[in-house]
């Protein structure tokens, strides 16, 4: 049995005697059952489970082109530093892990926000993000990130390869689980239980602090409507010029039917530009 399989069979062990409670601030819709507070693997397996990972590099093109402004600190970084902060907190605060990033149409800024947030964990040294993107009519993830994937989330989501062999990891913190192409049936997939089952594990094995999901629009498919219920909470992105007020409120309604509201955040607002080179506000 390798190392990836004792780590699954203990987590699994652990989980069947571990406490199911969430603790810390009640949130407003019931919590998912918690992973075992006790570490499934030591440190130094965790450290070596994430240093199994194809290491991701971004090119440089994908990084001016595709708005990838958290890819190195400074002024331009500044709003999802600012983001990546109240994210911690929120999720510190109500013992949230899972995080979908979501929008009530394309266009508003979900993957290009999910791809700099991420950017932006990774450097902090101590935290262990897991980014997936699940928009999977799209793989518009791995487009941003300039990658050209040989796998997809599908592959992992149906036991075809281990996320070990499919994930990217960006400076050994950061884990990027992308697309290689569209897939036809995203809805079914996303919903199947065995999809939920290997999401659990993968929470297990690599116990990262956050998981962010990058999602289909709300609006235009079903595709996000049954995912929703694995997540703790949503982070609703609005377009500030494009997206209607009237639509934000629905779909904020609508989400908080499905899960916690995280917050708001109202991305290309033009009236914070010039602060930090970056136009996006967080409520
Ligand atoms: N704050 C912003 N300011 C200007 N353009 C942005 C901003 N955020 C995203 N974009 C651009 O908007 C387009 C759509 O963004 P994307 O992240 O793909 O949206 P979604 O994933 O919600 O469909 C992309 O071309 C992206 O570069
Ligand atoms: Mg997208």
């Amino acid at each position: 049995m390798d190392r990836l399989q004792q780590a699954i069979s203990k987590a699994r062990k652990d989980r069947e005697t571990a406490t199911s409670d969430v603790a810390g601030a009640a949130p407003r819709m019931p919590a998912r059952a918690a992973a075992p507070a006790e570490a499934s693997a030591a440190t130094t397996d965790l450290g070596l489970l994430w240093g199994e990972f194809s290491p991701l590099q971004i090119p440089q093109n994908a990084i001016t082109e595709n708005r990838l402004v958290a890819y190195n600190s400074g002024d331009s970084a500044i709003p999802f530093d600012m983001l990546r902060t109240k994210v911690l907190q929120q999720a510190r605060k109500n013992d949230w892990k899972r995080i979908a990033i979501v929008s009530p149409e394309s266009g508003a800024g979900k993957t290009t926000t999910a791809a700099n947030l991420g950017l932006s964990f990774s450097r902090m040294r101590e935290k262990r993000v897991v980014v997936i993107d699940f928009d999977m009519r799209r793989a518009g993830l791995a487009r941003v990130l300039g990658q050209r994937c040989k796998t997809s989330m599908s592959d992992v989501l149906e036991r075809r390869i281990p996320f070990s062999q499919h994930g990217l990891c960006h400076d050994g913190n950061v884990v990027f689980g992308l697309n290689r192409e569209r897939v036809v049936n995203p809805s079914e997939l996303l919903q199947n239980p065995m999809s939920r089952d290997v999401l659990d594990e993968i929470e297990e094995v690599y116990q990262p602090d956050l998981m962010l999901f990058d999602t289909p629009p709300l609006m235009v498919s079903d595709d996000s409507y049954g995912f929703l219920e694995s997540v703790d909470c949503a982070l609703l992105i609005a377009a500030a010029e494009k997206t209607p007020m009237e639509r934000i409120d629905v779909a904020e309604r609508q989400l908080s039917e499905l899960t916690n509201v995280m917050g708001i955040v109202l991305n290309r607002c033009r009236h914070t530009t010039g602060a930090h080179g970056y136009e996006n506000e967080y409520y």
